[in-house]
């Protein structure tokens, strides 16, 4: 019986954290074994952030060290980048036409940037039409995300179902996968972990950079247990074995914190090191990207052929 399929992504806008890596990327390499699985930079999406050739160049590369560095093997795992293949913005396109305005005025993410900024870009009001091409593209049957990324993966399953609806079967109905003790990684402050937050811990993070991000968490004063430090923790250790070491540490704010340091330096290191050593052969890891696009393009480009023989524009 052939693998089910699974895709997912990440938008190379700055460092990956944490709350990424528990919340969507550890299962990418745990899963990796048991799906066909496609992987992604979402640059594109990234671009509606990132307006600047140089840093767009670092954040693309910097995810696919990421990627490589958390222990996603490209003889398992298709690693492909979302500009290399046209088909997304095509097929978001066609999505377009039959998609209606007050529909995407629902969408969370774009609420929460029309209260940041009222001139939102017409590419961010419409991220999830792009989205539901980058899943739908490739047939998954999962896509394992953070609860953020909730909604847009439902998005993407009620355009199947529309377009399926107009132009006749032609898309399977995505998943989303979302793992109920990590669906929010809280960040520094106990808000949800966010690179537009400053309330991360980088995946990546040296030693030192560890201590002063932990240092930084912010703890309640009235409690035995600081529960910002305590959510945090949960991620490295059993929550059994941890609320018994901070019973006996009740009060002893510092040696809370002074361990999960340690935990979280066990936790990073080995992957901070593959990460430097991928960083020295910089060819070899783009040429596994070229590999993964020249996989992913031959499936999007056969849908796409499909698809518009659906809508009648091949004749
Ligand atoms: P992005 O790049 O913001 O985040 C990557 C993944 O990390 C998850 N995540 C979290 N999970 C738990 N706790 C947190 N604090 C936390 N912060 C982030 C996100 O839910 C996500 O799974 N739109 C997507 C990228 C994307 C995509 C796709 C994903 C574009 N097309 C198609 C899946 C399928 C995004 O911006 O994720």
């Amino acid at each position: 019986m052939s693998k089910k399929v699974l895709l997912s992504g990440v938008k190379p806008t700055g460092l990956c954290h944490i709350g990424n890596y528990f919340g969507a990327m550890k299962q990418f390499v745990d899963l990796s074994e048991d799906y066909e699985s496609y992987i992604f930079i979402a640059d594109y999406h990234a671009l509606n952030l990132i307006q600047n050739k140089e840093e767009m160049q670092k954040a693309i590369l910097g995810i696919l060290l990421d990627y490589l560095a958390i222990g996603l093997d490209p003889k398992k795992v298709t690693i492909f980048k979302q500009s290399d293949i046209s088909e997304h913005t095509e097929l978001a396109w066609i999505f377009d036409t039959f998609t209606t305005m007050p529909y995407l005025q629902r969408a969370h993410a774009y609420k929460d940037a029309l209260v940041k900024d009222k001139e939102i870009s017409v590419g961010t009001f419409n991220y999830p039409m792009l989205m539901a091409a980058d899943i739908l593209l490739y047939s998954p049957d999962i896509v394992p995300v953070g609860q953020d990324q909730k909604q847009h993966v439902e998005y993407a399953r009620d355009t199947a179902q529309k377009f399926n609806k107009i132009f006749g079967d032609t898309f399977k109905l995505p998943e989303p996968m979302i793992m109920k003790n990590v669906a929010t990684v809280p960040g520094l402050d106990g808000k949800k972990m966010s690179k537009s937050y400053g309330n991360t811990i980088p995946l990546f993070a040296e030693y030192e950079e560890i201590k002063k991000c932990v240092m930084k968490i912010v703890t309640d004063s009235g409690n035995d247990i600081p529960e910002n430090v305590f959510a945090i923790h949960k991620l490295l250790r059993p929550e059994a074995e941890l609320k018994k070491i901070y019973e006996e540490k009740k009060g002893k704010y510092k040696e809370m914190k002074d361990l999960l340091v340690e935990d979280l330096e066990k936790f990073i290191a080995p992957m901070r090191e593959k990460r430097k050593e991928l960083e020295k052969d910089i060819p070899k890891v783009l040429a596994i990207l070229s590999e993964g696009s020249e996989k992913a393009k031959k499936i999007a480009s056969a849908k796409m052929i499909e698809v518009r023989e659906k809508i009648g524009v091949k004749i």
